[in-house]
């Protein structure tokens, strides 16, 4: 995945370029660039590497006149250098493009335009582009665009400057996010909306097939056809400091603390005063529907799949539904029992996971309900999905997934406590205590913060140089277990495993041995004593257990000294306080190992490729 910015109005455009990418890096951060215009010239500058490398490279002011776009990579088609870095030029100079998504037919548009003439400098498929643009081009930059789009398989979200209109951002987008800034007197261009969080807070989200042509007093969007599309305006209510670090260290840490916000605002309005009860009238599934729901499917990937997992849980439980919960990157390929009695529910931060996205449609083809649950308004998955349940986390910018999973968290119980109600499945009295204990959860989670983190900080760098972190649990446990080795090895590179407690026997217990780290979830009483024989086990072999509890389970001291003791809610709540202490533990040991945090090697914030 990558991120894109463009710029057209009268500031220096190289800052205005840059403070964007810097927004966008979680997209992709292994090359950067901007194309512009200086003393009349286009002029394209890029660097292999962070940003910083790219500021370096721009010789004093780079591009300073009207108009610009640049790029943050993460590579999918060529290594990660300066020639692969975006943007790319035709032949001519005229036109430079940069590109985010994947263009599939690129070896034989490539074999083309080189039997045509043209020259490639790049590995990249996006190269394609302005050299199709080049070819169609007869004086009308927005037509050449238009005809070479209409040669392009894949996804793209694209924009394109042309040293011949030098005030004009050309953009087009086709499965990849794009969105357009609107100013006074100058206008912008994004992957996604916190890279204009600065200048505006008024925003047009581009549609699949939508061109837009954009001046600094114009935004004129039209279908591939040619059809003017009356664009529909949204304001997006995010302070921009909610996209800053405001003090922390990184961006990690500081959604770790704006959870108790997040689950907050996840729950507002969604909690009927009168009756204490969920009320979801956000959603178009109506109670019949309901009633006729003989299955759930969630599709995910990553953190999103083990909140479903968790929701999985929920659901069976309450609304005694039966749930089939598949990694969005298989879905597709199961011939998936789907109908249109399923309702499928699709959790995505990003709501642009390509391998969800996929499995979205396909349960839609299969005349499933689609549900979507996502954090990013206007997202490909919250538009195409039948309905959708935004979780008001903010923007999420560090690639570890925090305050988007317990965000989804809560709209699991909301969502499971939804349908065992409407299909009477539980008593109201119980529900609306589930319901009353829920508004308790952003002070339980600020009490973990107190009571823990400079523990977990302390306990943290014991693993600075282990090699293998075990996490287990019973029950929801075993699914949080799930989310706490994720969380550790993508930001510290600690390999570790989780498993459900009873399976260790099975086969890993032969790894337990002297020194070796397991962190053993024992939140849900009715698995506890089973739990106490596990910690048992992994203990007698000489593991260093740390074990996370709810407060008043005191027979966990007669095993390990290191407990974490969470306060005491209902089990079915206990996921979302266990998840503090494990974002906590991978975060504070990836700063024991010196890792960058935010930003950690090979991955990206949003996967948009298959
Ligand atoms: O945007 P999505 O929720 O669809 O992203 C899914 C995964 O890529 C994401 O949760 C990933 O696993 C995170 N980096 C984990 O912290």
């Amino acid at each position: 995945m990558c991120g894109i910015v463009g710029y057209v109005g009268n500031r220096k455009v190289t800052p205005v370029l840059v403070n964007g990418l810097r927004r966008l890096e979680y997209r992709g951060y292994d090359s950067a660039g901007i194309a512009g215009y200086r003393s009349g010239q286009l002029r394209v500058y890029k660097a292999a590497g962070r940003l910083a490398n790219l500021e370096q490279r721009i010789d004093g002011e780079g591009v300073v006149e009207r108009c610009g776009i640049g790029h943050t990579r993460w590579a999918t088609h060529g290594s990660p250098s300066d020639s692969n870095a975006h943007p790319h030029t035709d032949c001519t100079g005229n036109f430079a493009v940069v590109h985010n998504g994947i263009i599939e037919n690129n070896g034989e548009l490539r074999q083309w335009l080189q039997d045509n003439g043209h020259a490639f400098h790049s590995e990249t498929d996006t190269e394609v582009i302005p050299h199709l643009i080049e070819h169609y081009y007869e004086g009308n930059p927005i037509a050449a665009v238009k005809k070479a789009v209409q040669r392009l398989k894949g996804s793209y979200a694209i924009a394109v400057i042309s040293r011949e209109q030098p005030n004009q951002l050309i953009a087009v987008r086709q499965d990849s996010p794009l969105i357009i800034g609107l100013g006074e007197t100058e206008n912008f261009l994004a992957s996604d909306i916190p890279a204009v969080l600065e200048y505006t807070r008024s925003v047009y989200i581009l549609e699949d097939g939508e061109i837009a042509v954009v001046t600094p007093d114009r935004v004129e969007v039209y279908t591939v056809d040619g059809e003017p599309v009356l664009k529909k305006l949204f304001k997006v209510e995010w302070d921009p400091a909610m996209a800053e670090k405001e003090g922390y260290e990184h961006f990690m840490l500081k959604e770790i603390h704006e959870q108790p916000r997040a689950v907050r605002e996840t729950m507002r309005g969604r909690i009927d005063p009168n009756t204490g009860l969920v009320n979801l009238e956000e959603l178009s599934l109506t109670a019949s529907r309901i009633q006729a729901i003989d299955k759930v499917v969630l599709i995910a990937a990553g953190t999103a799949f083990h909140a479903g997992l968790i929701g999985k849980s929920l659901i069976e439980k309450l609304a005694r539904i039966p749930v089939m919960a598949e990694v969005a990157s298989e879905f597709r390929y199961m011939d998936p029992m789907v109908d249109d009695k399923t309702l499928a529910l699709v959790i995505s931060q990003s709501g642009e996971t390509a391998d969800t996205l996929a499995g979205l449609r396909e349960a839609k083809r299969r005349g499933a309900h689609t549900l979507a649950i996502t954090n990013v308004l206007g997202s490909s998955a919250a538009r195409e999905a039948d309905d959708v349940i935004y979780t008001w986390a903010g923007p999420e910018i560090a690639v570890a997934s925090t305050k988007a999973y317990t965000a989804q968290l809560v709209v699991m119980y909301l969502l499971a406590l939804h349908l065992a109600v409407s299909k009477s499945r539980i008593r109201s009295d119980y529900a609306r205590n589930i319901v009353s204990q829920m508004q308790q959860l952003d002070d339980w989670i600020k009490c973990v913060f107190v009571a823990h983190e400079e523990r977990i900080r302390e306990y943290a760098q014991r693993w600075t140089n282990k090699g293998h972190v075990f996490f287990i649990g019973r029950g929801a446990d075993s699914y949080s277990a799930l989310e706490g080795q994720l969380k550790l090895k993508e930001i510290s590179y600690i390999h570790a495993e989780a498993l459900a407690a009873g399976e260790l026997k099975h086969g890993t217990l032969a790894l337990i041995e002297d020194g070796v780290p397991v962190v053993a979830l024992a939140t849900q009483h009715a698995l506890l004593d089973k739990m106490i024989s596990n910690m048992r086990e992994v203990k007698t072999r000489g593991a260093e257990l740390l074990a996370i509890a709810a407060a008043g389970s005191e027979q966990m001291k007669q095993i390990t000294s290191d407990v974490i003791f969470l306060p005491k809610a209902d089990d079915l709540l206990m996921p979302i306080l266990s998840a503090i202490p494990l974002q906590l533990l991978a975060y504070y040991a990836a700063i024991a190992r010196g890792c960058d945090v935010d930003k950690p090697r090979n991955l990206a914030k949003s996967v948009t490729v298959e």
